[in-house]
């Protein structure tokens, strides 16, 4: 017996997964029992041909998916150097040429696995009612948007101002279910620390490193009375790099704000080799998010 009040779906979200993927996740996965599994992007790590074979292998997955593009795919080593590096930045422009094509050969190897961005999505995983809200795809945090000439191009957002409009949109085209956010990079107001759960741990200053535009289109949400249940997101590794750890989850507002970035995904302890994602359970109302090392 399942009423509507009873009934819980099953989300795996697995975090930026830089190439710790084989056939035993694909094996896992299928027998799991998840109605729906989300990437949090950031398949490949600086090689695209590496990240594609990644995609070959999650193709094979059963259960419904979806995968929004981290900073990672789609962009070649030089391409994201020159997003990453301020030297190096006059070439940022120059280097998304092509990035469509390399987007659309990952999109092909990913198979019935959806790559997702900007975009909405009504599902019903076990008869769960939601509305998923995929944001913009390659972030890569911080103020600037990263690969701006291809975002430009292809989804016609050309500033931080325009990926904001973007994502109320996909609000209003959304239905009275909850809400759940997919984004490669997590909101900003989280914190400010370089151990807080989207903040800057690779400069001196440390600082908010969150989007701008998933921020404002979370309060948007609960600003016109939506349900925003959760936002799943990665980017920053949970470790940073000076060694601490960022929370996994924080709530804030009533939503819950999953990091799912957990870096390798893959762990060997006494011989033993675990393999990381985050379950997520949904009823209509409510969402929990559990770690799993199996
Ligand atoms: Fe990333």
């Amino acid at each position: 017996m399942n009423d509507a009040a009873t009934q819980a779906a099953t989300i795996g979200v697995i975090g930026d997964v830089h190439l710790f993927w084989d056939d035993e996740d694909v094996a896992f996965f299928n027998s799991s029992g998840y109605d729906l599994l989300l990437f949090v992007g950031d398949l490949a790590a600086y090689t695209q041909v590496r990240g594609q074979r990644v995609a070959r292998s999650i193709r094979a997955l059963r259960t419904p998916a979806m995968c929004i593009p981290g900073n990672h795919d789609g962009l070649h080593a030089l391409q994201l150097g020159a997003e990453i590096a301020p030297r190096a930045h006059r070439l940022r422009n120059a280097f998304c040429e092509g990035q469509a094509r390399r987007c659309r050969s990952l999109e092909k190897a990913l198979g019935d696995v959806e790559l997702v961005a900007y975009t909405q999505r009504r599902v019903a995983p076990a008869g769960v009612p939601l509305n998923i809200v995929v944001c913009r795809p390659h972030s890569i945090g911080g103020r600037r948007l990263a690969c701006l000439r291809y975002l430009d191009e292809a989804y016609g957002v050309d500033s931080m101002e325009s990926s904001v409009a973007r994502l109320k949109s996909l609000v209003d085209a959304c239905d009275d279910s909850p809400i759940l956010f997919l984004a490669h990079n997590g909101p900003s107001g989280l914190g400010d620390r370089a151990d807080s759960i989207w903040g800057c741990d690779f400069r001196k200053k440390e600082e908010d490193w969150g989007d701008r535009d998933l921020e404002e289109a979370v309060r948007y949400a609960s600003s016109k009375g939506r349900k925003v249940l959760a936002t799943v997101a990665g980017h920053m590794h949970r470790k940073t790099k000076s060694g601490k750890q960022r929370p996994a989850q924080v709530e804030k507002d009533g939503v819950l704000y999953v990091n799912a970035a957990e870096v390798p995904r893959h762990r060997r302890a006494n011989g033993v080799k675990t393999r990381h994602h985050v379950k997520l359970t949904v009823t209509a109302g409510r969402v929990t998010a559990e770690d799993l090392w199996v």
